[in-house]
């Protein structure tokens, strides 16, 4: 039967690295994001050489765009048996304070990251399938014990503890719906986001990611780094 994984923010960067891989292992991806035209250039270009390859545009910041897309699921029967929660942003150059940024741009980094990402889990776990996976991409820089980009774009590092911390709280619940979700850095990867300096590839950046939602882990509540466990 083939297998079903949904990867948020997959239009570009790590997403997209990771549908790729996971599609070349012979998964079915739905590929979401929130710039449609990205989007649909991102599926045109996997699609060459995978056909199944399905397309969701959604705001994982916008309760009404998140429920249209499951509804749009929904009525495809489509199940899933991974969700990749991949999407977030990161304001470099504004973000870059505590005492002084403005307080909306310091809600508008979590509610994006943190509050879309438990609202995306809220609404798309009616469509799991048991036994099913959930993936959050996490960073270093929301590490409590990492020196991991210390000092660098507090909004957005609060946003990744946060997601650490929804990780965690979560595992306890979805054990009894056989559904394991883990937190992952990526490391620092040249993407849009991290830049044309950073050290990995994507490929590499997206390496434990593909790891977690295909091989034999059946741990549940860990933050991962290099298909190891990391410290939270
Ligand atoms: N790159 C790094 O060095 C690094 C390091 C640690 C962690 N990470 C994490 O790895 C993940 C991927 O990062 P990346 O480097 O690939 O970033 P990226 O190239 O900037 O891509 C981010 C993706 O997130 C999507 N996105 C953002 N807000 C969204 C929203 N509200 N709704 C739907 N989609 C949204 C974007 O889609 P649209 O363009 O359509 O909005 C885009 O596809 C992120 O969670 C990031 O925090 C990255």
């Amino acid at each position: 039967m083939n297998r079903t994984i949904l990867i948020t923010g997959a239009n570009r960067g790590i997403g997209f690295e990771t549908a790729k891989q996971l599609a070349q292992m012979g998964y079915q991806i739905v590929l979401s994001a929130r710039n449609k035209q990205k989007l649909d250039d991102a599926v045109q270009l996997l699609s060459k050489e995978y056909p199944d390859i399905i397309g969701l545009q959604m705001d994982i910041s916008d309760e009404k765009s998140l429920n249209a897309a499951a509804a749009t699921l929904m009525q495809q029967n489509i199940k899933l048996d991974v969700l990749i929660n991949n999407a977030a942003i990161l304001l470099r150059g504004i973000d870059t304070s505590l005492l002084s940024n403005e307080i909306s741009m310091i809600e508008q980094v979590i509610d994006n990251n943190s509050i879309g990402t438990l609202a995306v889990i809220r609404t798309f776990f009616p469509l799991m399938n048991k036994p099913g996976r959930i993936i959050n991409v996490s960073s270093g820089g929301g590490s409590l014990t990492d020196t991991i980009g210390s000092g660098f774009a507090p909004a957005y590092c609060i946003s990744k503890t946060l997601i650490n911390g929804i990780t965690k709280q979560f595992s306890f619940e979805l054990e009894k719906h056989q559904i394991t979700i883990n937190s992952v850095c990526p490391g620092w990867v040249r993407t849009d986001m991290g830049g044309p300096g950073a050290d990995r590839s994507v490929e590499k950046g997206a390496e434990t990611i593909v790891w977690l939602a295909s091989a034999e882990v059946n741990e549940t509540g860990k933050f991962w780094r290099d298909k190891e466990v990391n410290n939270w």
